[in-house]
């Protein structure tokens, strides 16, 4: 039997994903209220829509549970990882599925996860928490004794690769230190990690966890090489073409992620890298892939993956539910330098070319373009389908190949 209920989805000012949501909640007639984090000043109650904070995640909770006094909840689900522990908490408190709330914060914070997968004996890279005041000084003694080149720096709990940097030696390590600790106390973030660098073919896969089993959707492969010292990524393509059992291993070792870190239901999203040695944990989310990168999935006759999750969160079976067979991609598209974007020209030329469905460009004219480390969104997003994934990522680079992106640098202002 499904619960029935209201599905209350927790969402950013800034997200992509809440009208795929709202669109598949339409479709299933399952009544949705979009609840958004907004800070105090800006909270309050408005028709059809609930302010949180996200940034008070016990006050936001005792929102949702008041709210649920008076809309019987089915189910709270998060677009992205902001929302990740709130809707584990509320779930929680509700008697609904849910991840444990100490599961929900180790998928968040790039530092626990690692130590939840060290101590539930799945393969990791070394690695060391740092505080954002730590001296360059320290954290050299710390890589140079404990960890060794080429190692990562990278955040707690920023996403999309901003602020991970790939450092090779000392020199470039204390550079990449300050870099990553000037951003994080500009944005005022938390701490950050510095782990061993994981040679290998990277990609991401799409799940499910149902009462703990990870049900598998999709496997990207991401084939252009992640080398640093920037980790941008652009082409993720979907059936991969890696060989079966290769497949099998990623698909065995995020679950054994998912398991250590306590993971139980709902989506996730898992970046894992491929070498000689094996499948290596690069991440494993509770929450499923970001951006419009959703859209590059259809399952059975047509569903969107927000229509399956909205599914499996008011209890319908979606074990049956396979991805169409048709080969799919997106190229999220790079920020070629910093500047102020004037204007994106070729589009219908890019748009033209066999196989691309859709170019979205979401960063609007005369925007600031900030690329990595430091920025935080890519210019846009090209999707293709086709009969092969080769065709598919052959098409992606010649739409991209077509787009020219008008950037004039930006005059500092002089301020006497
Ligand atoms: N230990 C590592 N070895 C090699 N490459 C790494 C390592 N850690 C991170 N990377 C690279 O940096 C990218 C971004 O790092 P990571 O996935 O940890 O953070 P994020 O992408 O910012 O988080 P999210 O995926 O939640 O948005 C990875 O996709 C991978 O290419
Ligand atoms: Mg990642």
């Amino acid at each position: 039997m499904s619960p029935s209920g209201t599905i209350l989805l927790l969402t950013t000012p800034h997200t992509y994903r809440a009208e795929a949501f709202v669109a598949a909640a339409k479709r299933l007639a399952v009544p949705l209220v979009t609840a958004v984090d907004l800070p105090p000043e800006l909270a309050r109650r408005w028709p059809g829509r609930l302010a949180l904070d996200f940034q008070q995640p016990e006050t936001a909770v005792q929102t949702i549970l008041d709210f649920a006094q008076t809309t019987p909840l089915a189910a709270i689900l998060p677009v992205d990882d902001s929302g990740v522990l709130i809707a584990a908490c509320a779930n929680q408190a509700l008697g609904l599925p849910h991840n444990q709330p100490a599961a929900a914060a180790a998928a968040r914070d790039k530092l626990v996860m690692r130590q939840f997968l060290h101590d539930g004996g799945v393969p990791t890279p070394p690695f060391h928490g740092f505080e954002l005041d730590d001296t360059v000084e320290m954290v050299t003694a710390v890589v140079q004794a404990a960890i060794g080149f080429p190692c990562v720096v990278k955040p707690r709990t920023l996403n999309g690769s901003r602020g991970v940097i790939r450092a090779n030696d000392a020199t470039t390590l204390a550079m990449a230190v300050r870099r990553l600790q000037r951003l994080l106390q500009s944005i005022g973030a938390a701490g950050f990690l510095v782990e061993g660098y994981l040679p290998g073919v990277e990609v991401a896969l799409e799940a499910v966890l149902d009462h703990g089993r990870l049900q598998p959707l999709a496997l990207f492969d991401k084939p252009d090489p992640l080398e640093g010292p920037f980790f941008e990524e652009t082409i993720y393509v979907t059936p991969s073409r890696l060989p079966m059992e290769a497949q099998t291993a990623v698909i065995e070792m995020a679950a054994q992620g998912a398991r250590a870190i306590g993971l139980q239901t709902g989506a996730v999203h898992a970046e894992l890298r491929l070498n000689e040695k094996g499948a290596w944990i690069v991440e494993v989310n509770g929450r499923s892939i970001g951006g419009l990168c959703s859209q590059t999935l259809r399952f059975d006759v047509g569903m969107s993956l927000e229509e399956l999750l909205l599914r499996q969160a008011v209890g319908l079976d979606v074990r049956g539910l396979q991805r169409q067979p048709q080969a799919s991609g997106v190229m999220m598209i790079p920020i070629p330098r910093p500047g102020i974007l004037r204007r994106v020209e070729g589009l219908d030329a890019a748009q033209a070319v066999p196989g691309i469905d859709e170019i979205a460009i979401t960063v609007p004219d005369h925007h600031r373009l900030v690329p990595l480390p430091e920025g935080e969104s890519y210019l846009g997003f090209i999707f293709a389908t086709g009969q092969t994934p080769d065709v598919v990522e052959e098409a992606l680079r010649l739409a991209h190949g077509r787009l020219q992106f008008i950037i004039d640098e930006e005059i500092p202002l002089l301020i006497r």
